[in-house]
């Protein structure tokens, strides 16, 4: 495997990621900023104020996880929400009825849920495209189009999308470029560099990295687009409260040095993979196997942590769920616990099964979440689930 870890990317980023937007507290000096419980301020008078009013509004522990992520995604404002799902919804608004959006068909199913279940019922229109061509993305263009949104690499089939022939396209058609950065997070892909005008993440996953809140952020570079979702933010409210921004503040502290690890078990455990059930069953953008591995190359500093295999059957798939040890089998992704799950059945349930069938997310399809314990500890673990199958 080549190019495995982009150094100068890390060193540019791992101080930032400790700092950045925070300061000592400046009536104690507490060197964490404080959780600020609080949902109003006392106004000093009429018109004069700290700053803050409300909560819904503002929040100085929220500000302060903004802020660092902001400039962990190298943009100049970040919107914290309640959740991942918050956070799209609520980009979502920047559109309206008779919009069409282009959106990748291989994205998380609860990103595909959102747009088909409800927000087509307000009138927004989706085209789910195959994004790993972007002459797909060109094509599916329509004169009511506004927005692109991909997720790089997909949740669970690793597929990637150019994102300089995206940018390009977007730039072109005067389009909002929207990417979902959770699975590479700002370490190995720095889409908002590339000319996506909004980068968000679940922040449930990597960048709160100990499975112990649901949150999602948002990061733009531009003012004006940054005014809006402010107003968005303030006026839908699907804000988090302090303490989850808080849990996510420690978490994107480590950042840098969980992905180093992340990167290097998913590596190793993507090879074993491959050496056991053979390279075409083994989805994961580090392999020189991987159709998109070039690509992957140009666009990622690092591959992460995240691995999928197939299977071949429900049968054989329930039979490793059944015998994870140091794997737990669970939803979710990103935690320093490696977690092993069955998209079909979990994180892709609101995908209907034909359609589930035609992107490759078979009944066989495993995904594994690479923690950040002793590799041999997971490889131990993978070769008594292996025994056998
Ligand atoms: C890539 C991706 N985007 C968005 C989400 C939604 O985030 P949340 O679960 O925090 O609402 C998820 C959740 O699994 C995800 O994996």
């Amino acid at each position: 495997m080549t190019r495995v870890f982009d150094e100068d990317l890390h060193a540019r980023i791992a101080t930032q990621a400790i700092h950045a937007g925070q300061r000592p507290d400046p009536t104690t000096g507490a060197i964490m900023p404080p959780i600020y419980q609080t949902s109003t301020y006392v106004q000093d008078a009429l018109g004069v104020h700290k700053g803050y009013e409300y909560a819904r509004g503002k929040n100085p522990t929220r500000e302060a996880l903004e802020r660092n992520v902001a400039t962990l995604e190298g943009g100049r404002h970040g919107f914290a929400f309640s959740s991942g799902m918050g956070c799209i919804d609520s980009l979502m608004k920047l559109f309206k009825a008779g919009d069409h959006i282009v959106c990748g068909e291989n994205v998380y199913g609860g990103t595909f849920r959102l747009f088909d279940k409800i927000l087509r019922h307000f009138g927004l229109t989706f085209s789910f495209v195959d994004t790993r061509d972007p002459q797909r993305i060109e094509d599916a263009c329509t004169a009511q189009t506004a927005g692109i949104l991909i997720e790089t690499p997909t949740n669970p089939l690793m597929r990637l999308t150019d994102l300089r022939a995206t940018a390009e396209i977007a730039k072109r058609r005067q389009l909002l470029l929207i990417v979902d950065n959770t699975f590479a997070t700002p370490v190995f892909q720095r889409p908002l560099e590339i000319g996506a005008h909004i980068v968000f993440h679940s922040s449930t996953k990597y960048l709160n990295g100990h499975s112990d809140m649901i949150g999602g952020i948002a990061v733009v570079l531009e003012d004006a687009l940054a005014d809006r979702i402010q107003f968005i933010a303030n006026a839908a409210g699907a804000v988090p409260g302090p303490f989850d921004a808080w849990l996510c503040l420690r978490g994107t502290k480590t950042l840098p040095l969980r992905m180093r690890q992340h990167d290097a078990n998913g590596r190793r455990v993507a090879e074993w993979l491959a050496a056991r059930v053979g390279e075409a069953q083994v989805f994961y953008p580090g392999l020189a196997s991987h159709p998109q591995h070039a690509l992957a190359k140009t666009q990622m500093g690092g591959f992460g942590g995240m691995v999928s295999v197939e299977m071949g059957t429900k049968e054989r798939a329930a039979l490793i769920l059944g015998r994870a040890r140091t794997f737990s089998f669970a939803e979710s992704l990103g935690g320093v616990e490696s977690l092993i799950s069955h998209p079909a059945s979990m994180t892709h349930a609101s995908v209907e099964s034909a359609r589930r069938a035609e992107l490759g997310i078979t009944e066989g399809l495993i995904r594994l979440s690479c923690g950040v314990e002793d590799v041999d500890d997971l490889l131990a673990d993978l070769e008594q689930m292996f025994h056998g199958v």
